[in-house]
C-alpha cells in the first residue's frame, strides 16, 4: 500500500468516499454515516494511500473537567479504516498526524470509546474512566412534593440549562466541557428533537432532563434520558416525581454518568441498579498542559515525573511539578524523576482512576512510598466518569 497520508476534507467528494468505510466499519447504512459526518465536516480527517480514501475519523474539540477546571481536550469517534486496507497501519498513522496536530492546537488530552483496547494502547491510551448506567424501577418511585414547577424546555432556556450543566459538571471528574456536537447528541435522536424538561424555582431553573422518544419501542418501554442534571434536592425530586408519572407505560427510567450518585440519597430504598456500560479511554497529548491545566487540592507539593512516550516521543520527558493553591507549575527538567511511568500509566493515573498505589503494585509506575503517597494527594478522589458517549 501507498505512504498513508491524512488530511481534511478537501471536497465534498470526500465525505462520500468515507461514508461507505463508517458504514461497513460499523454496521450502518452509508446515508446514515454520510449525514453524521455532514454534521460537521470541518471536524473529519481522512487518510489517503495515493488518491484513494482508506479511512477517517471525527475529532471533537471539547474539554473534560479535572480538579474543578477545564483541560482542553480531542473526542475522537467513528475512526474506521476499509476492510481491504486493515492491519496495514493506517490507524496508527491517522492517530499519530491527529495528535501532532493537536498539540500544536495547544491540546492536551484526546479520550475516546475504544472498541479495541489493543489498538488504542499502541497509540499511548489506557483506560481512564467509567460509562455507567443507572436504571431506575418506576413502578418502586415513590412520588414527592416539592413547590418547584415543570415543564417544556424551549430554544430559550438553552443558555440557562448549560450553565446549570457547567456548574454541575465541572465538580464531577472527568465529565465533558460539551461542545455544539455534544448538545445535538442531547437535544437529538434519530434526527428527532428529544423532550427537555425543566424544574423551576423562583430563581429560574434547579433541573432539567432530556427524554429521547423512540415510538418503535411501543410499550411498556425504557425511558432513556439523554441528560438528568439537578442542581438542588427540590429539583430531584421534582424530576424523581415526573419519572414516577410515567410509571403505567415505562417499566425503567434510564440513565448515564457516575456508579456513584447523591441524587439516588433521596429514594427510600434500593430501587435501582448501577452498571458499568462502557469505559472510555485517555490520552495525555501533552504532559505539560495537561498537569498544569487541571486543578489539585489546596496543597503545596513538588514531584518530578519522568514519563516515557514511545509513540509521541516529543512528549516524554521529565517533568518537575510544583503545586500550590490549587493549581500547578509544570517545566520539564533533567536526569531521572522521582516517579518514573509510562503515559499510559499517566492517563489511569491523571483521571484517578487507578492511584499510584495500585499502579505500582501492577509495576506500571516506580516511585518511593513517601512520592506515592502525594500522588495520591494530587490526583485522588472522586472517580472520574462521562455522561456523555460520543
Ligand atoms: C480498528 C481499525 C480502525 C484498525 O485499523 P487498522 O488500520 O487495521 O489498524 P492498524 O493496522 O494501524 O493496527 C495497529 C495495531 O492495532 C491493533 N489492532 C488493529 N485492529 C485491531 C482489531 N480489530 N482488534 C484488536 N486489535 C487491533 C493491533 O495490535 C495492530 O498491530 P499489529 O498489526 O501489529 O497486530 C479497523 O480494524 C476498523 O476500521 N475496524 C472497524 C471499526 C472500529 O472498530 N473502529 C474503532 C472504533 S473505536
Amino acid at each position: 500500500m501507498a505512504a498513508v497520508e491524512v488530511s481534511a476534507v478537501q471536497d465534498p467528494g470526500d465525505l462520500e468516499a468515507l461514508a461507505p468505510i463508517v458504514a461497513y466499519a460499523f454496521n450502518d447504512n452509508p446515508e446514515g454515516s454520510l449525514g453524521w459526518l455532514k454534521q460537521t465536516p470541518e471536524h473529519v480527517r481522512l487518510a489517503r494511500a495515493g488518491r484513494k480514501v482508506v479511512g477517517g475519523l471525527l475529532r471533537v474539540p471539547m474539554g473534560h473537567w479535572f480538579g474543578g477546571q477545564r483541560v482542553s481536550a480531542l473526542g475522537l469517534a467513528g475512526v474506521a479504516v476499509s476492510a481491504t486496507a486493515r492491519g496495514g497501519g493506517v490507524a496508527l498513522a491517522m492517530l499519530r498526524e491527529v495528535f501532532v496536530a493537536a498539540r500544536r492546537e495547544g491540546i492536551a488530552l484526546s479520550s475516546l470509546y475504544p472498541s479495541t483496547v489493543a489498538l488504542y494502547r499502541k497509540a499511548g491510551y489506557e483506560l481512564a474512566g467509567h460509562y455507567c448506567s443507572t436504571k431506575l424501577t418506576l413502578a418502586e418511585c415513590p412520588r414527592f412534593r416539592t413547590a418547584l414547577t415543570l415543564d417544556e424546555l424551549t430554544e430559550a432556556d438553552a443558555p440557562e440549562v448549560e450553565r446549570l450543566y457547567a456548574a454541575t459538571a465541572s465538580e464531577r471528574p472527568g465529565y465533558l466541557d460539551r461542545a455544539p456536537y455534544h448538545w445535538e447528541r442531547v437535544r437529538t435522536h434519530r434526527g428527532k428533537p428529544t423532550l427537555g424538561v425543566a424544574a423551576r424555582g423562583a430563581n429560574g431553573i434547579e433541573g432539567y432532563a432530556y427524554l429521547a422518544t423512540d415510538p418503535a419501542a411501543g410499550f411498556p418501554h425504557d425511558l432513556k434520558l439523554r441528560d438528568f442534571v439537578a442542581a438542588t434536592q427540590a429539583a430531584e425530586l421534582r424530576l424523581f416525581d415526573f419519572l414516577a408519572c410515567h410509571r403505567s407505560t415505562a417499566d425503567h427510567a434510564v440513565w448515564y454518568g457516575g456508579a456513584a450518585d447523591a441524587r439516588l440519597f433521596v429514594l427510600p430504598d434500593k430501587i435501582y441498579k448501577v452498571a458499568v456500560d462502557s469505559t472510555w479511554m485517555l490520552r495525555i497529548l501533552d504532559v505539560q498542559r495537561a498537569l498544569e491545566q487541571r486543578g489539585y487540592p489546596d496543597v503545596e507539593r513538588d514531584l518530578t515525573l519522568e514519563v516515557l512516550d514511545d509513540f509521541l516521543s516529543e512528549n516524554g520527558a521529565t517533568f518537575r511539578l510544583r503545586v500550590s493553591g490549587g493549581h500547578a507549575l509544570v517545566e520539564r527538567t533533567s536526569g531521572a524523576g522521582q516517579v518514573c511511568l509510562d503515559v499510559r500509566a499517566l492517563s489511569a493515573l491523571y483521571t484517578g482512576f487507578v492511584s499510584a498505589a495500585e499502579l505500582s503494585r501492577a509495576g506500571l509506575l516506580d516511585g518511593s512510598p513517601r512520592s506515592l503517597a502525594t500522588l495520591g494527594l494530587l490526583f485522588g478522589g472522586q472517580a472520574p466518569a462521562l455522561a456523555d458517549y460520543f
